[in-house]
């Protein structure tokens, strides 16, 4: 964990933040890049709207209200959002609220829960992703999203996954495992690092792929800080009619992500770690016309002992049948 005493001089030269005023720039300039402005804010407490959002470095008193909108401790400066976020207090507050209603009346909180996770969070993830709500499977960070993404794809023993040898284990190891319980090949391409053009993984994964090539499996950013030619990629992908699916953990909320514009057909990411939402959440899209061929763990079944509702709330927290 990167975290460095208050009043030190703050110096990362590795990814060219080197001083204090640069960084603040810089995560401004990120921040309105993303988009996630709009998301963001309405989370903040009322006191958010008057403070403004810092213009400048030095602008201190602004930035000292916008850290006082976290939990942070007060002798650190946070740099790891790679790894895990800090939610603002009023995402805390909220959550907390919510423990206290389920604790209050557990079935009304229930409905509640359900009702939202419907009509406010896909929708809201939906469009952080640029993807419909029917699209996104709810999850508790990439690496579940890149369970189901490895497991769920609907393949025979002998298909063939291409991947580089920057994935993060959390997703390359569903794939090794299909590979070992049922006979799929997984083949990692060596890819330098670092890359020295766009132009480099590009034609080194088209190199790999073959008649056997299923799936085409990489990091959108990989976790030393590549960014992949993701759209190219998957537009290679497309031609030869192999899945794209995608590693995001580094990506949303850090740059503007929109799902359509790439072309891929899977993507799993973190909520938790850019996007400052609360641990344990994420999500995972799957595109309209990937349904078919894939298929949820807990997806629901028509022959189900249970009430139509109890079916619908439970397709909901994974697939939508409105796709
Ligand atoms: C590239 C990459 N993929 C996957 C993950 C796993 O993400 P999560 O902690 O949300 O499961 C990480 C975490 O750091 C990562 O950097």
């Amino acid at each position: 964990m990167l975290m460095f005493d208050l009043g030190r001089k703050i110096r990362v030269t590795g990814n060219k933040l080197s001083d204090s005023g640069s960084s603040r720039r810089n995560l401004l300039r990120s921040i309105a890049a993303t988009g996630i402005m709009p998301l963001v804010m309405p989370a903040l407490d009322a006191s958010a709207g008057a403070l403004g959002v810092p213009t400048a470095p030095d602008d201190e008193s602004r930035w000292a209200k916008v850290r006082a909108q976290f939990a942070f401790a007060q002798e650190h400066v946070y740099f790891n959002n790679a790894s895990l976020g800090s939610p603002p207090l009023p995402v805390l507050n909220a959550v907390a609220a919510g423990y206290r209603a389920f604790a209050a009346n557990p079935t009304a909180a229930k409905a509640e829960y359900f009702e939202s996770l419907e009509t406010a969070v896909r929708p809201t993830v939906a469009r952080l992703l640029g993807a419909n709500a029917g699209e996104i499977v709810l999850t508790r960070g990439t690496s579940e999203g890149l369970y189901l993404l490895a497991n769920g794809m609907e393949l025979q023993p002998g298909d063939e996954i291409v991947t580089t040898t920057h994935e993060h284990p959390g997703g390359l190891t569903p794939w090794l495992v299909r590979a070992e319980r049922s006979g799929i090949v997984v083949r990692q391409v060596a890819i330098p690092s670092p890359i020295v053009s766009p132009e480099q993984p590009l034609e080194a994964l088209s190199r790999a792929l073959s008649p056997r090539t299923k799936v085409l499996f990489f990091c959108h950013v990989t976790r030393g800080g590549l960014i992949y030619p993701v759209k190219e990629l998957c537009s290679l992908a497309h031609s030869k009619g192999i899945v794209s699916a995608i590693d995001g953990a580094q990506a949303v909320g850090a740059l503007p992500v929109d799902v359509r514009e790439l072309g891929c057909d899977l993507y799993a990411t973190s909520l938790h770690k850019w996007t400052l939402a609360p641990a344990g959440n994420g999500a995972l899209y799957v595109r309209a016309d990937m349904r078919p061929r894939f298929r949820h763990p807990f997806q629901s079944s028509s022959a189900c002992p249970c009430t139509a509702g109890a079916r619908d709330r439970r397709a909901a927290l994974f697939l939508s049948r409105s796709g």
